[in-house]
């Protein structure tokens, strides 16, 4: 048996509605120019400060985001609730979380051409559980009928990155056979859309990849892990403070505070650079350059961050064909963004073909997967 680990099926499913900025933007104005009529004595006093309008202009020029995806619409455009509703699910309920992973999962193992006999470790890596335990993870195993064990993984925009180094150290060690990573990215409960600076930024949308060994691939796409790397740098730029000690702090655990915020231009100048710097490093490893490299599927939290970072790599602006850009129809989608770039843009690569998978955002944290076509 060769020590070759490789990825060898990805999954991609989205949820049946989305929301364009048009209709976000709406209803934000709406929602803002009601509330600043409701405070219109307390903003006058400068008590209570104005709600600025939004743009969808600004934001496709700002963010490259055109549309997101979104588990549940209702509630979202409604400006007396702002928040998407979602109905509680009993105890005995597949979770919602759960179901979107597994729909990404079924469409990767079928990719891969895998059953539920072929994994032993399932690892739902994401920005956000809906709970704290019983693992995500081991409900999925359950469903899928898996043997073996799974954990739940939080890792911010780099929660998939993060997990498939660990899928790819545990194939390489021998403690597994077949991983399946799934990164079901249920983001609009924790967006605030009653800020304008935010309102846009992210989409709901669950990803899945399998990992194995080389000798037990039998797919069509089949792509060796060079190696992997990972950093992170604690920073305060990007935020998401809800938990369970809120309640013992006797604080509002939905207060603005406690919902996603950022220092965006902070994040954008300090990523970048950092990001470029971590893939060059990557790349010295192997003794290549960027030009070697077919296919970049970067994060996708800002179609102007990808523009700067592949400029800096490779000295110029990088084509669609090389580095595309899925965040116009998907929007952020936290960890899940490298993998839909993967998963929508893998299949015309030839065999000998570098590409490689980066994520960067909250933490900071940045990871990086170098592979090859077989
Ligand atoms: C969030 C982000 C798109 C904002 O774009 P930006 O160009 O940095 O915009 P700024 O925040 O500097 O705001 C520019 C102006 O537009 C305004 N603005 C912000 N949001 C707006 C909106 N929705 N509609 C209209 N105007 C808006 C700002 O108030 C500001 O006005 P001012 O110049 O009068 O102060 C961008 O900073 C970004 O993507 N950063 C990367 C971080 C990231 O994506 N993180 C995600 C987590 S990984």
């Amino acid at each position: 048996m060769t020590n070759s680990v490789v990825i060898s099926g990805s999954g991609l499913w989205n949820p049946p509605h989305s929301i364009s900025n048009e209709e976000l933007v709406d209803a934000y104005n709406a929602y803002a120019t009601q509330f600043n009529q409701q405070n219109a004595d307390e903003i006058e006093s400068g008590s209570v400060t104005a709600k600025p309008l939004s743009s969808a202009e600004f934001i496709q020029k700002a963010s490259g985001i055109r549309s997101r995806y979104c588990y549940m619409k209702d509630g979202v455009l409604d400006i007396n609730r702002m928040r998407p509703a979602i109905p509680e699910r009993s105890e005995e309920a597949l979770s919602d979380q759960a179901e979107m992973a597994i729909n990404a999962a079924k469409l990767a193992l079928e990719a891969a051409n895998k059953s539920a006999d072929d994994i032993d470790v399932v690892i739902v890596s994401c920005a956000y559980t809906q709970r704290s335990y019983p693992a995500l993870a081991i409900e999925v195993q359950e469903a899928l009928g898996i043997q073996g064990f799974g954990f739940d993984m939080l890792v911010a925009c780099s929660a998939a990155t993060f997990a498939l180094h660990r899928a790819y150290e545990m194939i390489s060690a021998g403690t597994a056979k077949g991983v399946l990573v799934i990164n079901p990215e249920l983001t609009s409960p924790q967006v605030n859309y009653c800020d304008r600076d935010s309102h846009f930024i992210f989409g709901d949308v669950s990803t899945a990849m399998v990992v194995e060994h080389a000798d037990t691939a039998t797919s069509e796409h089949v792509f060796d892990i060079l190696s992997t790397k990972a950093v992170t740098q604690y920073s305060n730029n990007i935020r998401s403070n809800f938990g369970y000690v809120s309640r013992a702090n006797d604080v509002d655990p939905y207060g603005a505070d406690k919902l996603f915020h950022q220092e965006g231009r902070k994040v954008f100048k300090e990523v970048c650079p950092m990001a470029a710097q971590h893939i060059s490093e990557h790349l010295e490893r192997h003794e290549l350059t960027s030009a070697d490299v077919k296919r970049w599927w970067l994060h996708q939290a800002n179609i102007n961050m990808n523009s700067l970072i592949s400029k800096k790599l490779l000295g110029r602006e990088a084509t669609l064909e090389e580095a595309p850009i899925v965040l116009d129809r998907y929007a952020n989608t936290a960890s899940a963004g490298s993998i839909i770039a993967f998963n929508l843009h893998h299949k015309d690569l030839q065999a000998g073909d570098y590409g490689l998978l980066c994520s960067f955002g909250a933490g900071y944290s940045i990871g990086s997967l170098l592979v090859r076509k077989r």
